[in-house]
């Protein structure tokens, strides 16, 4: 695998951030140490929006929810009840539902903010198929062992303070998932340098608010190392999922099922359709975090 490297790099030609990271995480020691996230759950309104306006269509977060969406479809039905755990503004969940309107989803957060944020945003978009609760994801109260057909999470674990709270949180999926259910959990994995967390969180500095932009570097630094976040879903989740991250540059993470179901035509042309809208440079996201993935195993159909 390693040979074809710098082919694909030449052919997908990614960002000079993402290059000078990769070769960076690819030749340094690890220097940089985790810290945990100074809002643990996201309750300060200024943050909250800051926060809300980067995911939608024209924010900097938008190409990776289109990534993260493409694969949740793959791992839910018609039919399905799916919680999204860590839902916040419910952008990315919004998305999933839109594509998906004969599927139930129950978002879950902690945060009141986050939660009204959602209801009203998913109310301007007459979304219909999904409810909110407010909820602990490390204890999920109130679901019952093997009620849920598939779970989906985006850029959340790293909040949690601790090994011990992630580990809760993989125990309790696997409690309350239907046997062969579907699984997407998604997050940043730890970068070895600071130098290369500072320059993703940095990369888009004058096209976000400053404190989306400080909010993203804290992310990175609260972000687990991928041998713990492996560890963890191996002893809970092993065979419910498959670990993958990007590869030499572990930023994203991930636990993915196997698609549940057929490749969706009608689907597939919505999602290039939503590529071909994209800005430019959202497009170069898009594709480096498909290359970066791809290289560590995980593909989609969808785009
Ligand atoms: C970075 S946001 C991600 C939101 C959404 N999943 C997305 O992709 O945009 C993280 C969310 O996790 C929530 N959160 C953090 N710890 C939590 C916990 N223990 N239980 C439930 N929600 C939690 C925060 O309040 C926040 O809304």
């Amino acid at each position: 695998m390693l040979k074809y490297i710098p082919a694909f790099l030449v052919i997908n030609m990614p960002s000079s951030t993402v290059i000078k990271a990769f070769f960076r995480e690819f030749f340094v020691k690890q220097t940089a140490l985790r810290e945990t996230e100074p809002d643990l759950v996201m309750d300060d309104p200024e943050k909250v929006d800051a926060y809300s306006r980067a995911g939608r269509e024209d924010g900097v977060m938008a190409p990776v929810y289109l990534f993260h969406c493409a694969q949740i479809c793959e791992v839910i039905k018609p039919g399905d009840t799916v919680l999204d755990l860590g839902c916040g503004p419910a952008t990315q969940l919004a998305m999933v539902a839109r594509l998906n309107q004969n599927t139930n989803f129950i978002g879950m957060d902690l945060s009141d903010e986050m939660l009204s944020r959602a209801r009203k945003y998913t109310t301007e978009q007459n979304l219909k198929n999904m409810e909110f609760q407010q909820g602990d994801i490390t204890r999920l109260a109130g679901i019952s062992d093997q009620s849920i057909d598939a779970v989906m999470s985006t850029v959340v674990l790293h909040h949690l303070p601790d090994l011990d709270a992630l580990e809760c949180t993989f125990s309790e999926i696997k409690r309350i998932l239907k046997p062969g259910g579907g699984i997407y959990l998604v997050d940043f994995g730890h970068l070895k340098s600071e130098q290369s967390i500072r320059d993703f969180a940095y990369q888009y500095a004058d096209r976000q608010a400053e404190l989306f932009t400080l909010d993203y570097l804290y992310s990175l630094r609260a972000a687990f190392w991928p041998n713990d976040f492996k560890e963890l879903y191996q002893k809970h989740l092993a065979g419910a999922g498959k670990f993958y991250k990007t590869l030499a540059m572990p930023y994203m993470m991930a636990i993915k099922s196997p698609a549940r179901r057929e490749l969706d035509p009608d689907l597939r042309n919505q999602f290039k359709a939503m590529v071909k809208s994209m800005p430019d440079f959202h497009q170069t996201d898009l594709k480096d975090l498909m290359l970066f993935f791809r290289l560590g195993g995980l593909k989609t159909n969808y785009l």
